[in-house]
């Protein structure tokens, strides 16, 4: 079952203070929005981001020990790559939480974090997964009609969630809830598959040429835009989603039958 909605009324507007783990380029595109709302935003990561932080207004932990034990966090939001959310979820020391809280994944495979969030974490922990479907670069001008999927895997406080949720509802987001198991069949078809295009054009080298058609500029940006992309995040979404393999093979063989249907031609005409 899936649900999709769009809203832009507001619920509760009292700050949250958001503990960051992982501040990379995605950690850092969401937090302006989050600071912009008036959060309390506090963050740990595996290289030291104190410069950048400072300017953001956001405190910045080189070790994880300190950013556990300072703060009273309403959420955690996990923004690590996915192929070392294992590792550094492993790493938490969840015994340093001062109360219960809400642990946040923005990964873009979603069976997975869940699987391990629910494994590790302490059992008076929620667990919100949830994969915002856009980035520094779609979301550049704004969230308006972007889509945001999530899905409440294990939520106690209501209020907290809902607080969380708002932050992306507030900016216009298209709110879909769905099951993480759902969310993997649809992006491994999705986005993976968008991914792996653009990877693919970008091993054949293509480039504008002075002649482009609106069809090739297309194909030039889908490969400009997705190589921005760390190997990392693009080997995430194989590695762990399991629907992935699947697409990768049906491409292969869709373009194997686009192969052998033009040489078919080519026997009929000559
Ligand atoms: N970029 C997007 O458009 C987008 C959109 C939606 C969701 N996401 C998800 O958001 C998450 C972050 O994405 P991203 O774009 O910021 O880039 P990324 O390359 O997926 O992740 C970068 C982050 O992972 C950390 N990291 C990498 N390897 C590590 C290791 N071995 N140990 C500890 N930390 C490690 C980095 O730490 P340091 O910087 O401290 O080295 C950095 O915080 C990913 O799970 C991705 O799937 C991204």
């Amino acid at each position: 079952m899936s649900e999709t909605e769009t809203s832009n009324t507001s619920s509760s507007s009292i700050p949250l203070n958001i503990g960051i783990i992982g501040f990379g380029p995605f950690a850092q595109f969401l937090a302006k929005t989050m600071i912009k709302q008036g959060h309390f935003l506090f963050a740990t990561s595996r290289s030291d981001h104190s410069q950048l932080c400072s300017q953001l207004g956001v405190q910045f932990y080189k070790d994880m020990n300190p950013f556990f034990y300072s703060n009273n966090y309403d959420v955690i939001l996990i923004s690590t790559s996915i192929l070392s959310f294992s590792q550094v979820l492993s790493s938490i020391p969840f015994h340093l939480l001062r109360k219960p809280t809400l642990f946040v994944d923005v990964l873009s495979v979603k069976e997975y974090p869940r699987q391990l969030l629910l494994q590790v974490l302490p059992e008076e922990a929620d667990v919100l997964c949830t994969h915002p479907m856009f980035g520094p670069e779609s979301g550049k001008n704004g969230w308006e009609g972007l889509a945001f999927m999530y899905e409440k895997v294990q939520i106690r406080d209501e209020d907290i969630c809902s607080r969380f949720l708002q932050i992306f509802r507030s900016e216009g987001c298209r709110m879909v809830e769905m099951p993480c198991e759902e969310h993997d069949k649809q992006a491994a078809r999705s986005q993976f598959l968008t991914h792996t295009i653009g990877r693919v054009l970008a091993q054949m080298d293509i480039k504008s040429t002075s002649m482009d058609t609106k069809g090739f500029e297309t194909l030039v940006y889908l490969k400009n835009d997705v190589i921005k992309n760390s190997f990392d995040l693009y080997s995430g979404l194989f590695v762990h989603n399991r629907f992935a393999e699947q697409e990768l093979k049906n491409l292969e063989l869709a373009l194997e039958t686009v192969k052998q249907n033009l040489l078919n031609k080519m026997d009929e005409t000559t």
